[in-house]
């Protein structure tokens, strides 16, 4: 079977096409494929209902005769042709991870067909805020996350990475509020009514939609940030450095081709830190830590706008082309934009994070081409493609060198810009274009035991830190009781994380002491928090939970709330301390986060 979508930019580059078999995707692109989607669309906060009509351009391929389509919870009211009339069509029963295949019948002339829709209450790409879950507490806020198989609950599309849109909308909200999407151009026609367009062909994931009460500030002549108004001015801040970010990549990896690269701040319930929605970047609040030091995330959110958006996995075992790919690139980033001091110790805290989760994955999710047949691409949202993804380019860079490494990365980018391609596609461009035959690099490399094998493997290059040194040495120090705290005075947030994530057994006196000298509990810094909360919740250190209780109960990121969570769980009184504050978490989380914090807590309706 060939499957989702054209990696092709445009309609006329026939040769170029190749169709990928998409296990998570009901489309048959290589018969009728979508290529342009113009949406017209209301956002119903009462009912949290979206609604409206998705007119298809389509190409088709001789003598076929049904568009096929990836769709769920969504309630189809018509399909009509460009003629205005009805054409049939079939919603089968939804089908667990997949959702309901879409089956339209197209008249022999149908280049166009429009199809009437509404969204379910509870569509997973839809999260619905109540004004209390905003900073101001004035409005309310909806916004849409699609990667990895979610658009489909709010667009009835061919849902695969391996395919390509274009698309433009026109959105209706209640008056006060300002829509924005993840389209090169935003424009208000009269209040509350919004158009946009992108123009150039993205994987239906990135088609992403916010709607709420939204301040902008302009960072640059192409770069803006969006957020609440009260904290729009912190985020302007605190992202100052974007501008630094986009010409360091320029510099190194090709062109900005998005337009416009601009930051949106969500509501602290986005279970993701960063979404890189294209000319949007979407993120949590939880990165405002005031000192710039989280910012890695808007880096990595960037990098996706060559690695991901530009050049996009085909199907979701290949992620590890998207994000390993972008974790390298981020550390290069933050390598030019910050020195490599810094850059180093974020590549340690990634490889620490990666060696501790290796420990409990089973070898069948250790390697980068991953077999996800069967289960929910959202599995496969681990450390592996992220970071032993980066640590395999790393060791490419290594082998072949810098210059030549770059060279190729600019050459990847280009060769490939708006084309979905697979693992394989990956590996025949480095054979062909960086190691040409050269025995001696494809040993050092061996790219099928980085593909395929478990583990890391033993070349992979780990940098050293002379900064986390000198943490170590202070933590044996302090746990000797032979420290002063006022060592730790230029301290930066790499380095309290590295102290804190080796921490050995504590006893309940060193527990207290550690807060009392550090001031843990009242840290800002969610990732420090975060990193002090699981050391108290693994030592059951009571005086700790009525803040564990606060920040579960105003946070919804997965990242910060899996680690919590897990770790009550297994500790006996942590465990009815979890349900409790989960029963009244729950409903203001994501369907993401839910659907992993569900089987953690065992929890059942
Ligand atoms: N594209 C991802 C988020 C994602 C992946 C959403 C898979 C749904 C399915 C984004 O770029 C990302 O990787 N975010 C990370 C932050 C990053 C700095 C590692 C996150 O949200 O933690
Ligand atoms: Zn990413």
């Amino acid at each position: 079977m060939l499957c989702a979508g054209s990696c092709g930019d445009g309609a006329d580059d026939a040769s170029a096409r190749r169709y990928h078999v998409d296990v998570h995707s009901h489309g048959r692109p290589e018969q009728v494929r979508v290529r342009h989607v113009s949406l017209e669309l209301r956002l119903d906060f009462t009912t949290r209902v979206v609604s409206g009509v998705a007119r298809m351009q389509l190409e088709r391929a001789a003598g076929s005769s049904s568009l096929i389509l990836d769709s769920q919870d969504l309630e189809i009211e018509a399909v009509t042709g460009a003629d205005g009339q009805p054409r049939e069509h079939e919603l089968a029963a939804p089908e667990a991870i997949m959702g309901s295949r879409l089956v339209i019948e197209l008249a022999p002339g149908d280049q166009e067909v429009a199809i009437s829709y509404r969204t379910s209450p509870d569509a997973a790409a839809l999260q619905w805020l109540l004004p209390e879950q905003t900073a101001s507490g004035a409005q309310p806020f909806l916004y849409t996350q699609g990667q990895a198989i979610l658009t489909r609950s709010w667009i009835p599309i061919q849902d695969s990475p391996g395919g390509r849109v274009t698309y433009d909308a026109l959105v209706t909200a209640p008056a006060a509020m300002q829509v924005v999407m993840s389209a090169d151009q935003r424009e208000q026609l009269a209040p509350g009514r919004f158009r946009f367009e992108m123009g150039k062909p993205i994987p239906p994931y990135l088609i992403a939609l916010a709607c709420g009460d939204l301040a902008r500030r302009d960072l640059s002549d192409r770069c803006a940030v969006y957020a609440d108004p009260t904290i729009v001015d912190s985020a302007a801040t605190e992202f100052e450095d974007v501008e630094s970010m986009i010409a360091a990549c320029e510099q190194t990896f090709g062109p900005y081709r998005w337009g416009r690269y601009d930051v949106l701040v969500l509501p602290p319930a986005f279970p993701f830190g960063g979404m890189e929605n294209p000319t949007l970047t979407f993120a949590t609040p939880t990165i405002l830590a005031g000192d710039k030091s989280l910012v890695a995330l808007i880096a990595h959110e960037l990098a996706h706008s060559w690695s991901g958006n530009l050049v996009t996995n085909a199907t979701w075992r290949d992620f590890w082309l998207n994000e390993g790919f972008t974790v390298y690139l981020e550390q290069r980033i933050m390598e030019l934009v910050y020195g490599s001091d810094r850059a180093d110790m974020e590549i340690l805290i990634g490889l620490q994070g990666l060696d501790e989760e290796l420990r409990h994955l089973p070898d069948e999710e250790q390697v980068l081409h991953i077999n996800l047949d069967g289960r929910n691409p959202d599995d496969g949202m681990t450390a592996v493609p992220y970071d032993k993804g980066a640590a395999f380019l790393r060791r490419i860079e290594h082998v072949v060198g810098r210059p030549r490494f770059d060279a190729f990365l600019a050459s990847y980018f280009d060769a490939h810009a708006y084309r979905s391609i697979e693992t394989g596609e990956f590996v025949e461009f480095l054979e062909d274009e960086l190691l040409r035959g050269d025995q001696e690099w494809a040993q050092a490399i061996d790219v099928a035991t980085w593909l395929n094998a478990p583990g890391i493997p033993e070349a992979a290059v780990r940098p050293r830190s002379e900064a986390f040194n000198r943490v170590g040495d202070f933590r044996q120090r302090w746990l000797a009781g032979d420290a002063e705290v006022s060592e730790t005075a230029d301290w930066i947030t790499h380095q309290w994380l590295y102290f804190l994530a080796e921490m050995p057994s504590l006893s309940a006196d060193q527990l207290t002491r550690l807060d009392e000298d550090f001031s843990l509990t009242g840290s800002g810094n969610s990732e420090v928090l975060t990193a002090w909360l699981r050391l108290a919740i693994s030592h059951e250190h009571r005086a700790a939970y009525p803040r564990v209780e606060e920040f579960l109960m105003s946070v919804g990121r997965r990242k910060f709330l899996k680690p919590l969570y897990e770790g009550l769980v297994k500790t006996p009184g942590g465990a009815e301390f979890a349900k409790r504050v989960y029963a009244r978490a729950r409903p203001r989380y994501h369907a993401i986060s839910r659907r992993t914090l569900d089987v953690i807590l065992d929890y059942q309706g």
